[in-house]
């Protein structure tokens, strides 16, 4: 059937224009220029965002008071921390790259491996209660909420009645939802001649946009590209320990013995899952650098070289995935269309605290008998 006929008839059968867009889209192999466009903002309670962005730079709510959850999303670095390998709660050291948390809150399955896929609010528990991350007894942040007058009234101010594990999970769910890209010159069509020669690439040729799609550049799904491991989480015990834990309590077997990441194999424990890892936004690269699930390339050009071979040598790998054979000014194009991606740095009073926190105030007596 010819591309006409069938537009006609996919008209008649009166599918909506999304659905047109990306029917077509796939026939023909690119992604049509309409997916992409600006990350709109999503809608937030400001009182709750307010409080949500205390709580996030409060490193009282990890076990120890040593780490808040900016020590690893730092806002100049659109919300990584700049290292291969995250760090992790004292004596320990994470086996993973920082994500960005740029435009968070519209993702639909969160951290490498996907496995939380429901919202914010289970991932930013995880990230507290975690013994590698921040190890905080849930029953214990509330106390130590309930001591700080500042947060009894935001607390309140925001609807949230008394400080309560459920309302901090919430407020910090909204002060990520706030998280934003804007500015950049792909949003703004401010985009050097190169870089536009770059887009048409990257949907058409190089086949970026198939799994890079819609306004984020992700699909929000796993894939195998075949990144090669990092053998720094086998070398250094303290990331081997961290990694440890987490594959036992997924019912990894063998985890004792493993050397190697498995990725989304964790939520299904097919084979053909090994090693896949989901798609990370393209938004706010020239932040986030070192890249992929174990920080293994240092930079932009090393990404663009490791996709001109055709990905990595995996038996899993996505077959999409083939040699682009790019001249050097493709490959130039391309990483002048991937810079054009980043935007104004987060760190900016919009997402930054004013004043330090203060934590110089009484502590309550009878803090079990007091109501606040
Ligand atoms: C010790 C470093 C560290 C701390 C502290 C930390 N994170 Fe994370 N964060 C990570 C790492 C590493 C990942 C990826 C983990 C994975 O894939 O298993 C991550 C993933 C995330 C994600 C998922 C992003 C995505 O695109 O999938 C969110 C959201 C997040 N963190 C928010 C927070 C919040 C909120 C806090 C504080 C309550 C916090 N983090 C504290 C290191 C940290
Ligand atoms: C088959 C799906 C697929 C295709 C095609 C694809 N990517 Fe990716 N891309 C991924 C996945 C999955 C990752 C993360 C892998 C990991 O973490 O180990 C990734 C990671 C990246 C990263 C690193 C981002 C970060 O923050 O770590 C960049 C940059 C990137 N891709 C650019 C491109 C470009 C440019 C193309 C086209 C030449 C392309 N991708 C084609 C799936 C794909």
């Amino acid at each position: 059937m010819s591309t006409k006929r069938l537009r006609r008839r996919i008209a008649v059968l009166c599918l909506s224009a999304v659905t047109l867009t990306s029917t077509l889209g796939l026939l023909s192999g690119t992604a049509s220029a309409e997916e992409f466009g600006p990350v709109q903002p999503k809608d937030v309670k400001p009182a709750l965002a307010d409080l949500g962005k205390r709580l996030f730079y409060d490193p009282r709510i990890s076990g120890d008071t040593t780490a808040s959850c900016s020590s690893c999303h730092k806002p100049e670095k659109a919300f990584t921390d700049g290292q291969a390998l995250s760090d992790a709660y004292s004596g320990l050291k994470h086996f993973r790259n920082t994500p960005t948390l740029a435009n968070v809150g519209h993702r639909s399955a969160w951290l490498h491996d996907g496995r939380l896929g429901t919202n914010l609010n289970d991932v930013t528990r995880e990230m507290i209660t975690e013994t590698y991350l921040m190890n905080m007894d849930m029953r214990i942040m509330q106390e130590r909420l309930k001591q700080d007058p500042v947060y009894v009234d935001m607390f309140k101010a925001a609807g949230l009645g008394e400080p309560s594990n459920g309302g901090a999970r919430k407020a910090i769910q909204n002060f990520l939802k706030t998280i934003t890209s804007k500015g950049s010159p792909f949003d703004q069509g401010t985009m050097s001649s190169g870089a536009k020669r770059g887009f048409e690439l990257f949907k058409g040729r190089a086949g970026c946009a198939s799994c890079h799609s819609g306004n984020r550049f992700t699909d929000d799904k796993p894939h195998n590209i075949g990144v090669p491991g990092n053998p720094e989480i086998w070398s250094n015990p303290e990331r081997h320990t961290a990694f440890v834990t987490y594959a036992k309590f997924f019912g990894i077997p063998n985890y004792m013995n493993l050397r190697e990441d498995l990725g989304a194999y964790l939520r299904t424990h097919r084979d053909e899952h090994r090693r896949s890892f989901l798609t990370p936004t393209l938004r706010e690269l020239t932040y986030t650098a070192p890249y992929m699930h174990n920080g293994t390339f240092a930079s932009l050009e090393d990404v663009i070289e490791f996709y001109n071979r055709g990905g990595g040598d995996d038996p899993n790998k996505d077959s999409g995935m083939k040699p682009l054979n790019l001249a050097p000014s493709q490959k130039q194009d391309l990483l002048e269309f991937l810079k054009a991606l980043s935007g104004e740095s987060f760190a900016r009073d919009e997402y930054t605290l004013k004043d330090e926190i203060d934590t110089d105030y009484p502590v309550i007596a009878k803090w079990r008998k007091t109501p606040n």
